[in-house]
């Protein structure tokens, strides 16, 4: 494993971190779960990232229980806050309320007693930016989160925030975490320059695109059992991808892939990776192996000729518009 500096902070975080949205107590049992942490661990993952509202709240605890016995000192635990988590007005957003009431139940389930990053899940158009900052600050400074990061801002977004916190003195966020991958590369025209204007790192989402950069959906065939598409907790997400023209473009990936020996995962994994603005890329997986396969593209470097055939092949289906980073308008 290597690691890189989280943005501008001197925060080192795996280059691949290992996420549990869709499956830790959802598509997979706490059994897998602790099987997938622990293989992550022996691969030098050190950083985790969790949200509040995975499996309604209980991600967050089967993670911690994987990792209950490793020394705190070595990981990097990160979790979220704003999509709801209960019934009340004030169990969603980036109130000040939500926000402190969200931290301390996020420690209590993951059984740690402060966050290395704790993230705004989404931007919230119903709250003052001064009052989210200020309530992460509160958190910093008392211990309970050492870095803020965000997720799926938009570059306006990023540099109020940025512009809030030096004139009000509150701790900088350090971090986003967009949606990244050779198909979705929405953050490249504006979030990625105005992240590097700040140092804001990026810790990117669904690099292998769930499942799909794999190649293990193939156009006009059943989707393989056992995978995202056919599980009823991930097929609603991801089924944007399962188009048979993608997954015809995402196939011609297979000659170059076997070229540079790598897995089809692998070389999507490396292409997210070759990005400088990347400080990790957050995989999923709802069994080990996978995990060990996709380790192995840490460290693989792809020429610019390779690249420009990834680019040649993925042309008519590559996402690039930024309007499609945006958080909700209406509090969810
Ligand atoms: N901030 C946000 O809004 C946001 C949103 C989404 C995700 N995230 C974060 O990003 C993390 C990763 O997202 P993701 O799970 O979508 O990432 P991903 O790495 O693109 O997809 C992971 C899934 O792909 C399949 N897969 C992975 N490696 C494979 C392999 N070698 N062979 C075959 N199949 C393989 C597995 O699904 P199956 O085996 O089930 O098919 C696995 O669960 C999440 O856990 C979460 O921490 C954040």
């Amino acid at each position: 494993m290597q690691h890189r500096r989280l943005g501008r902070s001197g925060l080192m975080v795996s280059e691949l971190a290992y996420g549990n949205w869709i499956t830790h107590a959802s598509q997979v049992n706490d059994a897998a779960a602790t099987a997938c942490v622990h293989t992550a661990l022996d691969a030098g993952i050190t950083t985790f990232d969790t949200a509040d509202v995975y499996a309604g709240t209980e991600a967050e605890r089967v993670m911690g229980k994987a990792l209950k016995g490793q020394r705190r000192e070595g990981l990097e635990i990160c979790t979220k806050v704003f999509w709801p988590v209960g019934p009340g007005r004030n169990d969603r957003g980036l109130s000040r309320k939500h926000i402190i009431e969200g931290c301390h139940a996020s420690l209590r389930r993951l059984g740690v007693d402060y966050l290395d990053l704790y993230q705004a899940h989404r931007f919230d158009h119903h709250t003052p930016l001064e009052e989210t900052l200020r309530a992460f600050d509160d958190l910093v400074r008392s211990g309970k989160v050492l870095y803020i990061g965000v997720s799926e801002w938009r570059s306006e977004e990023l540099a109020a925030a940025v512009k809030i916190a030096d004139d009000l003195g509150l701790d900088r966020i350090v971090s986003n975490q967009p949606q990244y991958s050779m198909l979705w590369r929405v953050i490249d025209a504006e979030v990625i320059p105005t992240s590097a204007e700040y140092g804001i790192g990026q810790m990117v989402w669904s690099p292998l695109a769930q499942g799909v950069l794999t190649g293990k959906y193939k156009p006009g065939q059943p989707h393989p059992a056992d995978s995202r598409a056919v599980s009823p907790e991930g097929t609603h997400f991801v089924s944007r991808w399962l188009k048979d023209d993608l997954l015809e473009a995402v196939a011609r990936l297979a000659p170059i892939a076997a070229e540079q020996n790598l897995t089809m995962g692998q070389l999507g994994l490396a292409w997210v990776l070759q990005n400088p603005a990347v400080s990790a890329a957050i995989i999923g997986a709802s069994r080990p192996e996978q995990i060990a396969e996709n380790v192995k593209a840490v460290g693989v470097e792809l020429d610019s000729d390779v690249m420009s055939r990834i680019d040649a092949i993925l042309a008519d289906v590559i996402i690039t518009d930024p309007a499609r980073t945006k958080s909700p308008e209406d509090r969810p």
